[in-house]
Formats: structure tokens, sequence, C-alpha cells
């Protein structure tokens, strides 16, 4: 069967609104340094585009982690890949996510990092699907909300592939 992917976010759209929310840190962090701490893989076009339209100064540091499940949702068990490299302890820190989905991954991250005494600890997800979540959490900082379909690229994968579209799309 020949897959098919349907526009659902351009990458004008995109960069708009990566654009305002790039503005929207800049507001907040006046005069601050940020930790922006990307999730692997899914969120580093992402942190990429909105960092590099920062004035903010910014050190970067990424985490891994997998979420078991049946490929297209997870489960709640969530395994860590990777560790940050640098503590964060004292640190204004925001976490990058690609999608918001259950909240399952989020939530564990920001329950363990909250443990080595940020200054601050922020979520931003460029994607949000809130009618999906089963864990109660809500991103600081939201690109677009989106209804429950399976979207790839713009670093979204499914079975680790298209994550370098430069649009969302939704495959049929
Ligand atoms: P959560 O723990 O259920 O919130 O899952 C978040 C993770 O599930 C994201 O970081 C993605 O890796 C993955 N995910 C959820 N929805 C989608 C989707 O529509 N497309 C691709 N990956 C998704
Ligand atoms: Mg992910």
């Amino acid at each position: 069967m020949e897959v098919k992917i349907n526009t659902l976010i351009s990458q004008e759209s995109l960069e708009k609104r990566i654009q305002e929310m790039a503005e929207e840190l800049d507001r907040v962090y006046a005069g601050k340094e940020l930790r922006m701490i990307g999730i692997l893989k899914g969120s580093i076009y992402f942190l990429a585009e909105l960092t590099k339209r920062m004035k903010t100064p910014v050190t970067l540091d990424f985490l891994s982690v997998s979420s078991y499940g049946n490929g297209t949702t997870s489960n709640g068990v969530i395994h860590f890949n990777k560790d940050l490299d640098e503590p964060i302890e004292g640190r204004d820190v925001i976490l990058v996510e690609d999608i918001m989905d259950t909240g399952r991954t989020l939530s564990y991250l920001v329950e363990v990092l909250k443990e080595r005494k940020p200054a601050s600890m922020q979520v931003i997800t460029l994607l949000d699907k809130p009618s999906r979540r089963v864990v109660k959490i809500e991103p600081w900082m939201t690109g677009f909300t989106i209804p429950d379909k399976f979207v790839v690229g713009f670093g979204l994968d499914y079975a680790q592939n298209y994550r370098n579209l430069p649009y969302i799309g939704e495959i049929s």
C-alpha cells in the first residue's frame, strides 16, 4: 500500500508560530540565561528552529527516554537511555518536547528533574493532543493544539521514519 501524507501544519505556519514562541521566551526570560533541554529525538528540529530565533543566552542539553507501548502510544513504562550531561541545580530550565500525548513521558521527566533543584522548570511542546491526556499535566507553552491524529514530520516519526519532513503531516 502506498503511503500518502497529508499536510496538517505547513512549513510556513510552523516557522511563523516558532518565531512568536521565541519572542515570548525572550520577553519572559529577559536578563536571564536559559538551559534548554531537548528530549531526543523528536524535539531536535523544533529546538533548533526555536533557539536560533531567540536572543536570550541559551545552553543546550539533551536526554533520551523510551516509553514502551504498541508503537503509536505509550503505556507509562519509561526507560532513561541518555541522561543530561550537565547538572541543572540553580538553573532556569525549559524542557522541549515534540508532542504531548498521554502526558506520561513529561510528567515522569518533570518529577525526576525537579529533584535536581533547578531554579525553575517549564515544559514547552510544539504540538499538544490534550484529548489523549491520561496524566494531569499541561505544557506551559504550546505551538499548536491538534486533534487525536497520528502525525509525522518536523522531528516526529512513525517507526523512525519521516522525521525530516519540513512540515507536520498525517499518514493516511
Ligand atoms: P506521551 O508520554 O504519551 O505524552 O508521549 C509522548 C511521545 O509519544 C512523544 O514524544 C512522541 O515520541 C510520541 N507520540 C505521541 N503522539 C505522536 C504522534 O502523533 N506522532 C509521533 N509520535 C507521537
Ligand atoms: Mg518523542
